[in-house]
């Protein structure tokens, strides 16, 4: 018996050593000190049936074991959770000598920056801003605007209608420019008004480096009795000097809109080639920004105006344009490309 008392004592020493977490010694306790089916219990409940001048020695050498091995666990176990203390500190150790991580800042959308100051220098030159809707109605899009259902310039505009199948009376479309709003402002308010109206634009576009599928305009919309095309001139010359600087070329040349009369473009010499002709300005040495006019006399007769009496213009200009030309842009697709090592640069 003693010397199966000297087998558990070295095995549970050595199994101790080997115990690496709190499951080993768990386990190890159970098998060695445990109560019930413990090892050493074992032992020590068969002192009684020793004879009794053998049972004091081994009755103390087995106590004596119990001691010891319950003083080995708890060292044991110490050692182990400063093992798993020094291993948390260790994994969650900062080096404050290392250089610190910059935190991202965002910034504004380049077409976000030319819209704001674009809006500053209008609301300098007396625009009030507002807004209108996305969805828009064929009603607004189009027909207010002298534009009927089969009128070929329709083609002018390709256009994302919404639910195409059931258009009913009033089709809902994606607003393909924001003159629709002339009309909403109009029916709401009478002259004289003098307004800036911003928002996105889609249209089903073959895109290139000038054309994208959704575009940034700001209608412009002054009504007031006398105001003449030389009106027009002056406000849209003052707000490209602002925006471009003295020293760019501005053109303005007849173009055609059903809800104008007389309609204009205007273009920029193009930033890329100086006016000589490339690929940005497809060879022609001007990027057009807007389209511009005076109010057709039956577009104010609908919204219930008196065009005898009050005359005005208008004008869309695209603000992606305006910023292609602002910041030497080549393709206006990089916009919405969503690329951060473009947008970054702005
Ligand atoms: C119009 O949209 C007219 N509503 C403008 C207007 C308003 C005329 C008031 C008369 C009176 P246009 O389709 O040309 O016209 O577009 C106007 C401007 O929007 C263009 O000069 C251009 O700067 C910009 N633009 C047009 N299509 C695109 C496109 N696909 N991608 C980017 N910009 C565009």
């Amino acid at each position: 018996m003693q010397e199966s008392l000297e087998e558990i004592r070295l095995s549970a020493l050595s199994g101790l050593a080997a115990c690496a977490d709190e499951k080993g010694l768990d386990e190890w306790k159970v098998e060695f000190l445990g109560r019930k089916a413990g090892r050493l219990s074992a032992i020590m409940r068969s002192v009684g049936s020793l004879p009794p001048a053998e049972r004091p020695k081994l009755g103390a050498a087995a106590n004596v074991a119990k001691d010891e091995l319950e003083a080995a666990y708890e060292q044991r176990e110490a050692t182990l959770k400063r093992r798993r203390l020094d291993e948390t500190i260790e994994r969650g150790h900062i080096d404050v000598t290392l250089p610190g991580r910059r935190p991202q800042i965002g910034r504004l959308h380049p077409v976000t920056q030319t819209l704001r100051d674009l809006l500053a220098a209008l609301t300098d030159l007396g625009f009030q801003v507002a807004e209108g809707p996305e969805v828009e109605t064929d009603y607004y899009n189009f027909e207010m605007l002298r534009i009927p259902r089969d009128h070929p310039a329709r083609d002018m505009w390709d256009t994302l209608y919404l639910d195409p199948e059931n258009s009913g009376y009033r089709p809902l479309l994606l607003r393909t420019h924001t003159s629709p709003n002339q009309i909403r402002v109009m029916e709401r308010q009478q002259p004289p008004i003098r307004l800036a109206i911003p928002g996105k634009c889609y249209r089903k576009e073959a895109t290139d480096a000038t054309h994208e599928w959704q575009l940034t305009q700001i209608e412009g919309l002054a009504i007031d009795e006398n105001i003449t095309l030389a009106d027009l001139k002056g406000t849209l010359g003052e707000l490209a000097r602002r925006m471009f600087g003295a020293e760019r070329k501005i053109m303005l040349r007849y173009a055609y809109f059903p809800f104008v009369e007389p309609g204009v473009e205007m273009a920029v010499d193009c930033f890329a080639c100086g006016g000589s002709g490339c690929r940005v300005c497809k060879e022609t040495g001007w990027i057009e920004i807007l389209g511009a006019g005076m109010v057709h006399p039956e577009v104010l007769a609908g919204v219930g105006y008196d065009p005898e009496r009050y005359t005005g213009f208008a004008w869309g200009l695209g603000v992606e344009r305006v910023a292609l030309l602002r910041n030497n842009i080549e393709d206006i697709r990089l916009f919405y490309a969503n690329d951060l090592r473009f947008l970054e640069q702005f």
